[in-house]
């Protein structure tokens, strides 16, 4: 049979490499053995969120790590600004809400990326927070963090940002764009099982947890530092996907970063070249804010089906999000996605007539 491309916007293909690495004999997550994977590990993360800072391995999917920020960093009946441009600012916006944060949304059209004047304009000294999608998944947009860094540099307003589907895949400098929370998860471009999601605080964030009010345990964020500091975690880690990532990263680092990213570039140049000719167009309203780690295409009406017959021909990407599932299909360049597989998709694209 021939071979699936998989272009999905997550769960991602996982390369063979990090396959094998996980196919060994289970490890103690006390052992000095994982020990040294977590330490390797983290110093790779560092270099993929551009900080200095720790990155923390959570076990969980992606939602925890957003979790995490809040539990850690805010009180009760804190003010945050959202700018809402999609289902993830949405689902932000939503998970404050269940903590009682008193949230302030920004909304924009879909399609759109975040103003940030206009967030800002929603800013106040009261403000403990703003936080920002890196990347939409959703709409396939993403947004400008370190226009958002520079406006809130010299606030006491915490940076918040989700690159669930960016890190690895879009640049990403936390340190010089002034992030203050960073997080993101395994299975996107870092093409790892779903099963890890990391988290960075800068100092300004560390002091907010000191004042922190909000009830944490499991994602409690001073006790994961404990036992980062020895190369651990408080509980059971996912441990075959620590050893996933350590392969994954390995891979990332051999290409280069900055070639890893120039390859999502071209490869999301070829798609938004290739589907246009094709006749359809994207769903983001500027060429200059489409995601580079995922393309929505637009069309209107067609989308299932279009999911549906490229899966026919071997070719798997996502079908939309409410409300535009049924005009938008999306197309993953996130971790091991060649250019040929973007040949591939279209090719297969060409083949449907609707
Ligand atoms: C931008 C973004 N944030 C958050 C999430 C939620 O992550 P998870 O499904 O890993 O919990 C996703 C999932 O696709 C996402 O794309």
């Amino acid at each position: 049979m021939k071979k699936e491309v998989v272009m999905m916007v997550g769960p991602t293909a996982v390369p063979e490499r990090v396959l094998d690495a996980m196919h060994r004999s289970s490890i103690s997550h006390r052992s000095p053995e994982y020990t040294e994977i977590h330490s390797r590990v983290r110093e790779s993360l560092k270099k993929v969120f551009g900080t200095k800072n720790e990155v923390y391995i959570l076990t969980s999917s992606g939602t925890g790590a957003m979790e995490a920020a809040i539990q850690n960093c805010f009180s009760f009946g804190d003010e945050v600004v959202v700018p809402v441009t999609g289902t993830f600012s949405a689902q932000f916006a939503a998970m404050a809400e269940a903590y009682q944060l008193k949230v302030k949304k920004v909304v924009f059209e879909l399609g759109e990326a975040a103003d940030v004047d206009k967030v800002m304009e929603e800013v106040t000294p009261e403000t403990k927070g703003v936080f920002v999608i890196h990347n939409e998944s959703s709409t396939g947009v993403f947004n400008d963090l370190e226009a958002f860094g520079k406006a809130l540099k010299d606030t006491d307003t915490l940076l918040i940002s989700d690159s669930v589907s960016g890190a690895a895949g879009l640049e990403m400098k936390m340190d010089q764009w002034n992030i203050d929370v960073l997080l993101s998860s395994s299975q996107k471009a870092l093409m790892v099982p779903t099963g890890l999601s990391f988290i960075s605080l800068n100092e300004k964030a560390w002091e907010r947890t000191k004042t922190s009010n909000i009830p944490k345990y499991y994602f409690d964020l001073n006790k994961a530092d404990e036992f980062h500091k020895i190369n651990q975690t408080p509980n059971t880690p996912a441990v075959y996907n620590v050893f996933a990532v350590d392969e994954a990263l390995k891979i990332i680092m051999e290409e280069g970063l900055e070639n890893v990213y120039n390859r999502h570039e071209e490869n999301t140049k070829l798609i938004i070249d290739g589907v246009r000719k094709l006749g359809y167009d994207i769903f983001p309203k500027d060429d200059s804010r489409a995601s580079r780690t995922l393309t929505a295409v637009y069309a209107p009406g067609k989308a299932k089906k279009i999911v549906e017959e490229l899966a026919k021909r071997g070719v798997i990407v996502n079908t939309g999000l409410p409300p535009i599932a049924d005009d938008v299909f999306r197309v993953g360049t996130m971790g091991y996605v060649y250019k040929e597989d973007v040949e591939a998709f279209l090719e297969a694209l060409k083949e449907i007539k609707l």
